[in-house]
């Protein structure tokens, strides 16, 4: 047992003295070196989309169960010196969040955070843009599926369209110059969206990512016959705007394959979870909003660091927590296998 005066200076000097833990890299046993966290701060959404929540009669968790901004840091706090450099924040929908910029400036003092980015759905960032701007966020991701109203609200099941456009917008001009637009394609649905969506992001400097729609929706209606994959959607782009030339991958394990246009304008990606899993690059962690750490999208199993951060646990504690998960971590989602399980959570209930 350790005597009260060598355990002051342990205690003090938990961030030296277990160093050797904390700052290994979190590698799994796949070679995996993992430096993306994604940070769910709540699972409540302001509109309903079709592929991630419930229409009517969501339970959300209550509040009390969800982490507290000083746990949020306490636990990135933990991570980042073990390799994490990129935090994104997620939901559901995280401007819905009491005073979301409040975390951004949190995460933003952490020495070792070199990317803070958020998911949005832009609903409410004409509000909010200045602020998160000004704490810290340097990069947004908004998503938006549909130049029409009409197919938007049938994904969303509720209006806002001139909202999310209004708050892309806004976010520009606030200095947020490095925006993107994720838009999940739905075969039977999102093909007229396309060239659209195409021509609204060339015209405005923003990148645009299509994303395959994944079996994470809550009404667990998903087939693979509602998958418009990225390959089609890249010969429709092609057939109206020429070739696309492969684009530089900064960083080999992001998800997307990007492309420029053959006249230069602007870039177009691709993520291809259903059709080409990438999962053999994956170095993204994600902890939910009532901070159970996951090593996939698609995982089954969850480590409590909530339990560990509310039952009074060291920083080594929830190191180790971390590095269990990381190290569990499968080789791939297998959504094309037959053995194939579905997770419990939908999308908005794990942060995407
Ligand atoms: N499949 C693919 N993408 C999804 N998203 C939410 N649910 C799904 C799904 N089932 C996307 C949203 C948003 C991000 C959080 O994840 O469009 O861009
Ligand atoms: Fe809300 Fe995003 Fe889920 Fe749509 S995908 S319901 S915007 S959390």
């Amino acid at each position: 047992m350790p005597s009260e005066t060598n355990f002051a200076p342990v205690k003090t000097g938990l961030r030296i003295s277990t160093c050797m833990t904390i700052a290994a890299p979190l590698v799994d046993s796949f070679g995996r070196a993992h430096t993306n966290l994604r940070i769910s701060v709540t699972d409540r959404c302001n509109i309903r989309c079709f592929y991630c929540m419930p229409n009517e009669n969501v339970r959300f968790k209550p509040r009390h169960e969800l982490l507290s901004f000083e746990e949020i840091e306490r636990f990135a706090r933990v991570v980042v010196p073990m390799g994490v450099t990129k935090l994104r924040i997620t939901g559901g929908e995280p401007l819905v969040r009491h005073e979301i910029h409040k975390l951004i400036t949190r995460l933003a003092a952490i020495p070792g955070v070199q990317d803070l980015a958020m998911t949005t759905n832009g609903i409410l960032l004409t509000d909010q843009a200045a602020a998160l701007r000004q704490a810290g966020l340097n990069r947004l991701n908004i998503s938006l599926d549909a130049m029409h109203e009409e197919t938007f609200a049938k994904i969303a099941r509720r209006e806002g369209l001139q909202r999310v456009l209004d708050g892309i917008f806004a976010a520009q001009q606030c200095g947020f110059d490095r925006i993107r637009l994720n838009a999940v394609a739905i075969r039977g649905l999102t093909e007229d969206e396309i060239l659209p969506l195409a021509e609204f992001a060339r015209k405005h400097r923003l990148e645009l990512r299509f994303i395959e729609f994944m079996p994470l929706d809550a009404e667990g209606r998903w087939d693979d016959g509602q998958v418009l994959t990225g390959e089609d959607i890249r010969r429709r782009i092609e057939a109206e705007f020429g070739p696309l030339v492969t684009a530089d991958r900064a960083d080999p394990s992001q998800p997307a394959l990007d492309y420029q246009y053959a006249d230069g304008a602007g870039r177009v990606g691709f993520i291809n979870p259903v059709s080409q899993p990438f999962c053999g690059d994956c170095n993204r962690l994600r902890i939910t909003a009532e901070g159970q750490v996951r090593n996939c999208l698609f995982s089954t199993v969850e480590w409590d660091a909530r339990q560990v951060i509310r039952s009074g646990g060291e920083d080594d504690q929830l190191a180790d927590l971390v590095r269990a998960c990381v190290e569990a971590k499968k080789p791939g989602h297998g959504i094309d296998s037959p053995e194939f399980l579905r997770p419990r959570r939908a999308m908005y209930q794990i942060g995407g």
